[in-house]
């Protein structure tokens, strides 16, 4: 069972995809769901969701609006924080570290395997700006779809960003609120785990 796993495991990365691939079997929508905090250098912090889609050596990877508050916020500040909850399976995955961008070409690539009409959409969005009303963005999406016949070109602020682990922390729900905690603590290449009390 996961408790084991968790207790046993000594990398935080395979056992995140374990988890992961069971989110994956039992959460109805976005198993890769995943609140995201960034904050502004002197400290005030914000979160929203976003979606995982990658994990590598490099670390934890999503797409995002560089001219967001978000993407703002990591230009000034590339210290963030996640935290994955799956509530089918009463698990919480907290991930720290810093963001940084991936390659243009990874976006790309990324960008180019969506559907048309999000390509569109993240084209024409000046995300967290104010938007006058459902309409003008329609009109927008209509306007642009008529302009770019074939591939819609990726916005250069339409970007990818890898957070790098320093912390990991697995919490798995336990009887009477005895709930397991282990706390893995990134020295470079080499991961040390406690247990925390719950
Ligand atoms: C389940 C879910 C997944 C989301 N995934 C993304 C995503 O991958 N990238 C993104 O830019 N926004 C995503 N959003 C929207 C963000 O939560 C947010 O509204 C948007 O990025 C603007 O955030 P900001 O103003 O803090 O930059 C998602 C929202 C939800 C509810």
């Amino acid at each position: 069972m996961g408790a084991i796993e968790a207790a046993t495991a000594l990398d935080p990365v395979s056992l995140f995809r374990a988890w992961l691939a069971e989110a994956e079997a039992e959460e109805p929508n976005d198993p890769n769901a995943v609140a995201l905090a960034t904050a502004t250098p002197d400290g005030v912090p914000s979160v929203r969701m976003v979606l995982l889609k990658g994990l590598d050596e490099r670390g934890f990877a999503f797409y995002t609006n560089a001219e967001s508050r978000k993407g703002a916020e990591l230009a000034a500040n590339p210290r963030a924080a996640m935290c994955f909850h799956w509530k089918s399976l009463r698990r919480q995955v907290r991930v720290e570290g810093t963001v940084t961008e991936l390659p243009p070409a990874e976006a790309n690539a990324y960008f180019h395997s969506r559907s048309r009409g999000s390509q569109l959409g993240a084209a024409v969005s000046r995300q967290s700006r104010v938007l006058e009303s459902r309409e003008v963005l329609e009109e927008m999406v209509k306007r642009y779809a008529t302009q770019v016949e074939g591939e819609i070109p990726r916005p250069d602020q339409w970007k990818g960003y890898v957070l790098r682990p320093e912390r990991i922390e697995f919490w798995l729900n336990g009887a009477d609120r005895l709930h397991d905690r282990f706390l893995f603590v990134r020295d470079r290449n080499v991961w040390a785990k406690s247990r925390l009390f719950p």
